[in-house]
């Protein structure tokens, strides 16, 4: 029997040699030191021992089984130890390889001009509403004293979307909106989106435009014009001054177009300003008292101003850009150039 286990050990030693991973050492275990594993048969054998004998046998294969435990345990720790450095080589991290680098962004020009045209008017407390770019004809038209079959529909090439809903012409349906849902006093912003069928260097079929309205008791044009002229300051200079002319939209009366005396020649007359001195940045005017009391304000009462700016055009004026597609085309060689 002595010989036996002499075998079973050489065996093992030549199988411990030869286990190099996991999967091979739970093989070992399974031929050596299961219940059907080598050292068990030896044990079984101690059936056929003499008595006399049988105590030392006994003694003789607990020893054996106890050294081959051994040399598993001191296998399986091996194995471990070579899996764990496996692992931390392979998760090494060389910090010494040079990285892409990734520029930083910026905001996109028209995002930056509405955020600080938007900034300017927050400073006089004006809230901000959004409304729908999806609206209908009351809205967009008739309830802003857009008449039907008035010729001013015309002037707006509408992107019609049933016989009654449209892309929003402009963002002043937000004023019958606001006027529906809050009572005066009212100091509102509406920045969006807007959509006409029109397309060259100065006009694109989707552009923005914010919309200020403000209700109270005695307002003027005077207010819309110290309001605007105290914007244009902040937005373009301090030097800069404004002019309003007379002009006309259905929803103010009076209503009026403003300039800024041209920021890049002083008024002098360049080409920016076509030689004139001057700039159109935006229309308004006071509130029309028929548009106040389609959304039920007294009109005796209240009385209000209002005004658009086109977003993209303040854009195109304060960077000197000169076709407004440049604005929508995500050209990046263009776009980094507005780094704040
Ligand atoms: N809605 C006008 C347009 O799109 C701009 C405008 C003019 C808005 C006068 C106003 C205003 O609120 O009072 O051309």
């Amino acid at each position: 029997m002595a010989f036996h286990a002499e075998e079973l050990k050489n065996a093992f030693v030549a199988d411990l040699e030869a286990v190099k991973s996991e999967a091979e050492l739970a093989e070992l275990w399974k031929k050596y030191l299961s219940k059907t594993g080598e050292v068990q048969k030896l044990m079984s054998g101690i059936k056929s021992v003499p008595n006399e004998e049988k105590k030392a046998y006994g003694q003789f294969v607990n020893e054996v089984k106890t050294w081959v435990q051994e040399q598993y345990d001191a296998k399986r720790e091996e194995i471990e130890a070579n899996a764990l450095q496996q692992k931390y080589q392979d998760e090494t991290i060389d910090v010494t390889v040079p990285v892409k680098i990734r520029p930083a962004g910026n905001l996109h020009p028209l995002t930056a001009v509405k955020q600080e045209m938007i900034s300017v008017f927050a400073g006089m407390g004006f809230e901000i509403f959004e409304g729908p770019e999806i609206e209908d004809d009351d809205h967009n038209f008739t309830r802003l004293n857009v008449l039907k079959d008035h010729p001013s529909r015309d002037m707006q090439d509408t992107f019609w979307l049933t016989e009654d809903l449209l892309l929003r012409t402009h963002t002043s349906p937000g004023q019958i909106r606001v006027m529906d849902s809050k009572k005066p006093p009212i100091k509102v912003l509406v920045p969006g989106k807007v959509f006409r069928s029109d397309s060259d260097a100065t006009h694109s079929p989707m552009f923005s435009q914010l919309e200020g309205l403000v209700v109270d008791k005695h307002i003027t044009l005077c207010d819309l014009q110290g309001m605007l002229d105290s914007f244009v300051k902040k937005l373009f200079s301090d030097e800069v001054k404004t002019r309003l002319r007379p002009s006309y939209f259905p929803f103010t009366e009076p209503s009026v177009e403003v300039d800024v005396s041209c920021f890049k020649c002083g008024g002098k007359g360049c080409s920016l300003c076509k030689g004139t001195g001057w700039i159109e940045v935006l229309g308004g005017g006071i509130v029309n008292k028929k548009v106040l009391e389609n959304c039920g304000i007294d009109s005796d009462e209240y009385s209000g101003l209002a005004f658009g700016i086109g977003i993209e055009r303040i854009a195109m004026l304060k960077y000197g850009i000169n076709h407004m597609g440049k604005l929508f085309e995500n050209d990046v060689e263009f776009l980094k150039q507005f780094k704040a």
